[in-house]
């Protein structure tokens, strides 16, 4: 599907993986709304996109908020691309003195697996109401991880919630394959953000020396470049793709 012309929403478009998305998109012709929480750090993002490129604040995990954003988005045009980003990592154990809360492990669950099925079943409504062009109405990108697959000790919240993400790509797209509506899921291994940062360093030195080519961080932009060809291939569709550099992650 062809991006000049067309409006996409990158949730968590305000940093890492979703500001870079964003980025790639723009200088694709695309006009864009980034949706994330924090209006400073919003409008800051918006600012350095350009002029094609809108801010709305909200979270992903609130009904009203997500209706506003698509509403913004359709102001904008025709809205073809939805690409999530928003997330949150967490680690802690379930047995010891500090222990996970079910709340903490709600909390995780509700950003990640909630917020991202929020926004997609509202989006999909809309996108679905737009002309067929060429073989394509719209497409859909979620972000999971290989933690979905390959989670560590501590991230039972983070990698269910990054597995049911993962898991929601094939049935989804059996749904809106009569929309002409993709859905293709990304699971990146280790990538320069902020939410890396929030990583131990010791743990993010252990799982580099895991790497097997190349052995550094990715770049968001490898991710956003990787978001633009899902966009643009049409066979791509009901799958979650791994980018990784070959990464399988031990126990660390
Ligand atoms: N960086 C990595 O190595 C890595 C690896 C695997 C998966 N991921 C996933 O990629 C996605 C993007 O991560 P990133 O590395 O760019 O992190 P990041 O922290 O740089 O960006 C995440 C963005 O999501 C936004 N966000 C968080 N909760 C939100 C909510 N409830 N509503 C709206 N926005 C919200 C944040 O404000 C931020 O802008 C996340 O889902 C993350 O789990 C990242």
């Amino acid at each position: 599907m062809q991006l000049k012309d067309t409006v996409a929403l990158v949730t968590g478009g305000t940093a890492g993986l979703g500001l870079a998305t964003a980025r790639r998109l723009v200088a694709a012709g695309a006009r864009v709304v980034v949706m994330g929480r924090s209006p400073e750090t919003g409008r800051a993002a918006a600012a350095r996109l350009g002029p094609q490129a809108v801010f709305v604040a909200g979270d992903v995990t609130d009904d009203d908020a997500v209706g506003r954003v698509l509403d913004a988005a359709e102001e904008l045009g025709e809205l073809r691309s939805l690409v999530c980003c928003a997330g949150t990592t967490y680690s802690k154990q379930i047995l010891g003195r500090r222990v996970m809360r079910l709340d903490e492990f709600e909390a995780v669950v509700r950003t990640n697996l909630i917020g991202t099925f929020n926004v997609v079943r509202q989006a999909v409504v809309r996108i679905a109401a737009q002309p067929l062009v060429e073989e394509d109405r719209g497409v859909v990108i979620t972000t999971s991880s290989i933690a979905a697959w390959d989670g560590q000790s501590g991230q039972s919240a983070y990698a269910a919630s990054k597995a049911a993400i993962a898991g929601m790509a094939l049935p989804l797209a059996r749904e809106l394959a009569p929309h002409a509506i993709r859905v293709v899921d990304i699971a990146p291994g280790l990538f320069d953000t902020r939410l890396m940062q929030a990583v131990p360093e010791r743990a993010v030195e252990q799982l580099r020396g895991q790497l097997p080519h190349p052995k550094r961080l990715g770049a968001a932009d490898e991710f956003a470049a990787l978001a633009e060809h899902v966009i643009g291939n049409s066979m791509l569709n009901g799958e979650s793709v791994r980018l990784d550099a070959g990464l399988r992650m031990a126990p660390i």
